[in-house]
């Protein structure tokens, strides 16, 4: 019995520690995944393999074409940068695809006033099959990314047990800690528990992590977003509440500038990822992105509602029969955005709705409780609009 008062108590002395000031708002930037995946063959596209050289020309177009200054500042790697582990145990880089190393990569990232994010996995191996960070690694494989001047850690939890987890996040939260150096830790471990209680302890997460994946992964489609989005809105009254300035919900990558979404899904992506407070992690070709595509996830107006310094995730609060879904998000200086979400098929549809329906009652915004539960169809049109 003592024994496990003491066990315990180490468990929760180990445990509160994360606030690492990091991340008061949605990150923004570039993440590898959902465009180039595990392309390793160099030798057929060496254009759009995971190389030093992608990471380089996304660089230089975030820094070139506006979008650092609008505040895409992370660059970040994703799966199968690693090459294996060195005598030492300490991890390397595969060295024909990035021969100058991660701290080179980092140091052109911070260069150009961006940010390198770099990932791993809590487990025997990463979701595509690389050494990973067991337990016995945590502490060796933390020091590795701060020496490498790494600011993000995307932790994966492939290959894992759920006591593996349970120990490993926390780990490695206190060993990011222990470094020095402010990295910022997302978190995959919800979405390895089903994503909600009482497997993911929602407060435990937003003490250890600064942003979490909570559901399944994005694919390039409209149904993968309906169906990220049908999630998160049944779940909305766990998930709302967790969210805030340095511990976010992420939906996933906005696939704007693939191959999946018409243009009208493409802005609905953007303003619903906008009202959600969710990261904005584009996953696509900077060097051939359309005019189009770059207005959507360039929009200023949409990017300062996703950026509000009061961190107030958005939540669904009408579903109307005409399938329109109406979602709400406070925002600073008594403003509020709304989203009118039309998941009709047949027509752009002139919906009706009074500022009294939507409770504007008071001259500030209120924060209305409703929960229905959402059903899946297909489609969209939408208008954002903020006041
Ligand atoms: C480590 O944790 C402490 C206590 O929460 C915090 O003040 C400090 O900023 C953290 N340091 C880093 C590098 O995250
Ligand atoms: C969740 O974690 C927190 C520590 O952050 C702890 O105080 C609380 O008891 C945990 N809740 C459950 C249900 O385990
Ligand atoms: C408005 O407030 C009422 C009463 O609190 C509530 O039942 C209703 O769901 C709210 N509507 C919206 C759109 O938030």
């Amino acid at each position: 019995m003592l024994l496990k008062t003491v066990l315990l108590l180490a468990l929760v002395a180990q445990v509160l520690m994360l606030e690492n000031g990091l991340l008061r708002k949605p990150p923004m930037g570039w993440l590898a995944w959902e465009r180039f995946r595990c392309n390793i063959d160099c030798d057929e596209d060496p254009k759009n393999c995971i190389s030093e050289r992608l990471f380089m020309e996304m660089a230089d177009r975030l820094a070139q074409d506006g979008w650092r200054d609008l505040g895409y500042v992370y660059l970040n790697i994703d799966d199968c940068w690693i090459g294996g582990r060195d005598a030492k145990g300490n991890l390397m880089p595969d060295p024909k695809r990035f021969p100058h190393g991660i701290a080179f990569l980092a140091d052109y990232a911070h260069s150009l006033g961006l940010k390198l994010g770099i990932y791993e996995d809590l487990g025997s191996f990463t979701c595509m099959g690389y050494p990973g960070t067991t337990l016995d690694k945590v502490v060796q494989d933390a020091q590795t990314f701060a020496e490498w001047k790494v600011d993000m850690l995307k932790l994966d939890g492939c290959f894992s047990t759920h006591k593996e987890r349970a120990e490993g996040y926390p780990k490695m939260a206190a060993a990011l800690n222990a470094t020095g150096r402010p990295i910022a830790f997302s978190c995959s471990w919800p979405a390895y528990e089903g994503g909600l209680p009482p497997r993911v302890n929602y407060s435990l997460l937003a003490d250890i992590c600064n942003l979490w994946r909570n559901y399944d992964d994005i694919q390039d489609s409209w149904w993968s977003v309906l169906s990220i989005l049908d999630w998160f809105v049944a779940h909305q009254d766990i998930l709302q509440p967790v969210a805030g300035p340095g511990h976010w919900n992420d939906p996933d990558m906005l696939l704007i500038g693939n191959f999946g979404l018409s243009f009208e899904q493409a802005q609905s992506q953007m303003a619903l990822w906008t009202v959600l407070a969710a990261p904005l992690f584009m996953s696509t070709d900077l060097r051939t992105i359309s005019a189009q595509n770059v207005d959507i996830l360039q929009n200023t107006l949409m990017i300062k509602i996703n950026q509000d310094p009061l961190g107030i995730q958005g939540r669904r609060v009408l579903k109307e029969k005409s399938f329109i879904d109406v979602f709400m998000r406070p925002l600073a200086n008594e403003a509020c955005a709304l989203v009118f979400f039309s998941r009709r098929t047949d027509m752009p549809y002139r919906y009706h709705c009074s500022l009294g329906r939507l409770n504007f009652t008071a001259p500030e915004c209120m924060r209305p409780r409703t929960s229905t539960r959402a059903t899946s169809s297909v489609a969209s049109t939408l208008q954002p609009t903020s006041r």
